[in-house]
């Protein structure tokens, strides 16, 4: 039987000890997104779920940074008031029982209808307005308490999201980026204000704190990040940062299918990003790559090879959350496939409940044991003409 010691080995960011080299895709549900300051049971279960299921570090996701503030999309989680951070201090607590390293995604959306220049695009695609200096000293600061709030509520990570052209990740990118004072022009310039986010947060979150960073390591567009650039902004930021998750592409609709990966494309379609970043031989950080990773067999083998350090799995989580135990109980054939569909996104993002294509469980976890419950009284049973649901594997 394979053990996948590549992937299943533990290692250690600033003194963390982590179980494995799995960390969730930061995937924000309908359940966090129905107006309510604090994470509901449901988005509780959702995230503890992935604790119980094996991964090293849980990305919970993702609070607005800042005052909540309501983008329509994500979670708008309070981190400023007692009676709203109780409820994230338990969702840390709930992860760390299984051993699991807790982590929170800032979104780095700006209030206001801000973006780093006129025209580029807010997170609903319609032309933002260009942040002023003014608005960009106040957001750090947010950024700074917010790592300091999480701290102190038990999390061991934060998720700063520099990627998929973001308003805050739009500083990046040549393609969006068309300041003319010291925060456009040259690759040092769009990484100026992003590392001064960096620096406040480690000044105000302090040694312990592992600072995560998401970048594109390609945005795949004309004039944007290219995989060069990627790299070369990779090597600005890697002083401020102690894990960088290479992904891919632009909040754009035509680049959607390559953030995530539609299933027209070849598996693992973006994991060459982080590979060359490896073998650029410029970073002394671990690097962890995203994008279809479908099971434990294909991420062993990244990991084996020397492709990353890490891997980041969302949708095959919630396609199948028993994934992970069934590669190590030696039943891969018996995991789930997602078929990369991306249902689950629409129904989350556009204000409908989320659902799976592949999950009937998806969005009802906190219902299933109501639901089903075991019987009484046991009966051999035959399923005649059940089709797929019928031969559904538990
Ligand atoms: C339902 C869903 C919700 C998501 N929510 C977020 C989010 O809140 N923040 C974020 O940075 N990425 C989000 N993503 C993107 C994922 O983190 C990830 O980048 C993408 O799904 C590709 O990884 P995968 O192929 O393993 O799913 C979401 C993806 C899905 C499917
Ligand atoms: S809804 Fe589709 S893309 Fe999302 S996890 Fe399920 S199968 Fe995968």
């Amino acid at each position: 039987m394979t053990n996948y010691s590549h992937v299943l080995s533990p290692t250690r960011i600033r003194g963390h000890f982590i179980k494995n080299r799995i960390v969730t895709g930061p995937s924000t549900i309908h359940s966090a997104s129905n107006g309510e300051l604090y994470p509901t049971e449901a988005a509780m279960l959702f995230f503890e779920k992935r604790a119980k299921a094996g991964v090293g570090i849980v990305t919970v996701a993702g609070v607005g940074t800042g005052p909540a503030a309501d983008d329509g999309m994500h979670a708008s989680w309070d981190l400023y008031q007692q009676n709203h951070t109780n409820a994230l201090a338990e969702l840390a607590d709930r992860i760390h029982f299984y051993g699991a390293k807790a982590s929170m995604e800032l979104m780095g959306i700006f209030h206001d209808g801000y973006t780093v220049s006129d025209g580029a695009p807010l997170m609903n695609f319609e032309p933002g307005r260009e942040i002023p200096i003014k608005e960009m000293e106040r957001f750090k600061e947010w950024y700074a308490n917010d790592a300091a709030i999480l701290r102190d509520l038990g999390y061991d990570a934060v998720l700063l999201h520099f990627g998929h052209s973001i308003p805050v990740a739009q500083f990046l990118s040549p393609y969006t980026n068309k300041r003319k004072d010291q925060y456009g022009g040259s690759t040092e310039n769009r990484c100026r204000y992003l590392i001064e986010i960096l620096e406040a947060v480690r000044a105000k979150a302090g040694p312990n704190m592992i600072i995560e960073v998401r970048i594109s390591g390609s945005e795949f567009i004309n004039g944007g990040i290219d995989l060069a650039e990627g790299i070369r902004i990779g090597q600005l930021l890697q002083p401020h940062v102690d894990l960088l998750q290479v992904s891919a592409g632009m909040h754009n609709p035509k680049l959607m299918t390559v953030t995530h990966p539609c299933g027209f494309l070849p598996p693992t379609p973006n994991v060459f990003l982080a590979e060359e970043f490896k073998k650029s031989g410029q970073f002394y950080i671990p690097i962890s790559t995203i994008g279809a990773i479908g099971n434990l067999q294909e991420a062993d083998d990244i990991i084996a090879s020397g492709k990353a350090d890490f891997v980041t799995i969302a949708r095959a989580l919630i396609a199948d959350i028993d994934m992970i135990t069934k590669c190590r109980e030696g039943r891969i054939d018996a995991v789930v496939p997602c078929i990369k569909c991306m249902h689950c996104h629409d129904s989350a993002v556009f204000g409908r409940h989320m659902r799976c294509a592949v999950n009937p469980s998806v969005g009802l976890e906190q219902h299933i044991e109501r639901m089903i419950q075991p019987v009484k009284k046991q009966k051999k049973v035959a399923v005649i003409g059940g089709g797929p649901a019928g031969m559904k594997v538990l």
